[in-house]
């Protein structure tokens, strides 16, 4: 509703992970390093971790982006499944029909899949996201699946992507086989102060601004970072808020005056105090 009045060919703070918006801090560049060397290392197994809205997403997105033609890809979102319907989902997920089919079966097909990927040097790479559901168990039994390979390469790559509590998880007595495996584990960091304000004006050019249609000041960046803790989906939420302020107020300058009036208005829905975040992240 506001990107004619600032020249915007798109909304710059859409919430949706898009590659073309991302914005390369240097955690990011090194997740997405991390994730491009261990697939095509043909580590076995990856884990990248980080606060709810740091971009774990959104740097899997663009990895599929970048290397999308000589990938095979599934994806799954975990929730507590038990390890038969989760490997239902990665067979459909790539695409095999394993409709009525037993464990056994599954992983037999799973495994000729792989090998017909591997024969046609394809990399196989299984993505679990929001892999801090997952139980010891079913993770004991995803380092089992890993263990599909020829002589020389593993067959499958599996990527674990979680929140922080993945970490501990992964550190489990129990799971030490599975963690020797990982090679380190990539902790995406929340961006500072420097980075939020470049964030905040990479995604202002891509939308497309126009010369100077928009400028925010200074010490709206600090009113951002303070407010976001440098969380990417925080800063969305708020910069998309605020130029809705502004727009309504007729005015193409952002200070830190009307960075706090967005962030009474994102907090004044159902909060009895002002001082509450809608979406606090843990310290
Ligand atoms: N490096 C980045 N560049 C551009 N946008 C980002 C970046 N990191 C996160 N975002 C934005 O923040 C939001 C949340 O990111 P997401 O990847 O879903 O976080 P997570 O998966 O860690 O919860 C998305 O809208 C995404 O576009
Ligand atoms: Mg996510």
């Amino acid at each position: 509703m506001y990107e004619e009045f600032f020249g915007f060919k798109e909304l710059p703070f859409n919430v949706t992970p898009d590659p073309r918006f991302l914005y390369r801090s240097v955690s990011h560049r090194d997740a997405l390093a991390y994730v491009t060397y261990g697939v095509f290392q043909r580590k076995g197994f990856i884990a990248m971790t980080g606060e709810v809205g740091v971009g774990k997403t959104t740097i899997v997105g663009a990895f599929i982006d970048l290397f999308e033609p000589s990938l095979e890809v599934a994806f799954v979102f975990s929730t507590r499944f038990p390890f038969d319907q989760l490997l239902f989902l990665i067979c459909k997920d790539f695409g095999l029909e394993a409709d009525g089919l037993n464990k056994a079966q599954m992983l037999l097909l799973l495994n000729e899949f792989l090998i017909r990927q591997n024969e046609d040097n394809r990399n196989a790479v299984l993505i679990i996201d929001e892999a801090q559901n997952l139980s010891p168990d079913v993770l004991e039994e995803l380092r089992m699946l890993s263990n599909l390979e020829t002589r020389d390469r593993k067959l499958l790559q599996i990527m674990l992507v979680g929140q922080p509590e993945l970490e501990t998880l992964l550190n489990m007595n129990e799971l030490r086989q599975l963690r020797q495996r990982i090679p380190g584990i990539c902790r995406i960091s929340m961006l500072d102060r420097e980075d939020v304000e470049s964030y905040i004006r990479y995604r202002l050019d891509v939308a497309g601004r126009r010369g100077n249609a928009v400028h925010f000041t200074s010490d709206s960046f600090d009113e951002v970072f303070h407010y976001s803790s440098g969380i990417p989906r925080l800063i969305n939420i708020l910069c998309d808020r605020v130029l809705l302020v502004a727009y309504v107020a007729n005015t193409r300058v952002v200070d830190g005056r009307l960075v706090r009036e967005g962030i009474r208005e994102l907090e004044s829905p159902g909060m009895s105090s002002g001082k509450h975040r809608a979406a606090k992240p843990r310290a």
